[in-house]
């Protein structure tokens, strides 16, 4: 197998670094090789926000249900969509942005997933450790207040990067025939599939907490979807100028 596909299938979430900031150069290196990923009509919707006060990062841990490694890392990034940048682009050459549109929205989010997944490889290619943190949407206002975000522009989602402290297992995905699909979308034998997938991800629950999580995937997802999450997202994008429209 290429190197690259061993190092896509060897990522796993790190959440315990050594606590040592990274070097500046590091991590600017890593933004600017993200910021090279495809960017819907060349947009550009990314702005990154590297928190480095001590303070703001233990606000936004506390904001993440208390997740240390954001204290912890040696770098904490803050991934926004970011139309504002768009708007006055478009001011400075005379137009005026028609705000609101889901298409934009969907844009805007797709650049920045985009873009931090291309750091995300950069990093893990030097040895590098990483860990998404959704949870800054817990409290999306409090953390676009702590970075003095503007009207336009959202926290996607937040990145952990440092020097990995602990050696966690791969987590196992689901079968490419599962994913894969020729011509049309069957669901021909995934009900099979996505059983024996269950047994793997059981036993890797129970590898990886010493037999006290025993889970499958099927479970998960049905703890994860099973209700509403994070409702008050809605009316912040509302409130930021994301009407979604
Ligand atoms: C957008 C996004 C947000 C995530 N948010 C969190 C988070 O807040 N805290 C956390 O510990 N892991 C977070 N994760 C990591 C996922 O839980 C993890 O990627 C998934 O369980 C698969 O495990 P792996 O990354 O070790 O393969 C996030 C991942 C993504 C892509």
């Amino acid at each position: 197998m290429h190197d690259i596909h061993q190092l896509l299938r060897s990522h796993r979430s790190i959440r315990k670094f050594v606590a040592e900031e990274l070097d500046d150069q590091v991590v600017n290196d890593l933004v600017r090789s993200g910021l090279s990923a495809a960017t819907s009509s060349n947009l550009q919707a990314t702005t990154v926000i590297r928190v480095r006060s001590q303070d703001v990062k233990e606000q936004i841990a506390d904001v993440a249900g208390g997740q240390q490694q954001i204290v912890s890392a040696g770098a904490f990034l803050v991934w926004c969509a970011d139309l504002n940048r768009t708007r006055r682009a478009c001011e400075a050459a005379g137009g005026s942005m028609t705000s609101g549109m889901t298409e934009q929205f969907i844009i805007a989010t797709v650049d920045v997933a985009l873009a931090a997944q291309n750091a995300v490889v950069a990093a893990e290619a030097q040895g590098l450790g990483i860990c998404y943190i959704g949870a800054v949407r817990n409290d999306p206002q409090r953390v676009s207040d702590l970075l003095e975000l503007p009207d336009d522009v959202y926290p996607v989602f937040g990145l952990c990067i440092g020097e990995p402290a602990q050696d966690p297992e791969v987590k196992p995905r689901l079968p490419l025939d599962v994913v894969l699909k020729d011509d049309i979308y069957s669901i021909e034998g995934e009900a099979e599939a996505i059983r024996e997938y269950d047994e793997v991800v059981s036993e890797y629950y129970r590898t990886r907490s010493g037999g006290r999580k025993d889970s499958s995937w099927t479970q998960e997802m049905a703890g994860l979807v099973d209700g509403e999450k994070r409702p008050h997202m809605r009316p912040f994008l509302a409130n930021r100028g994301f009407e979604l429209r």
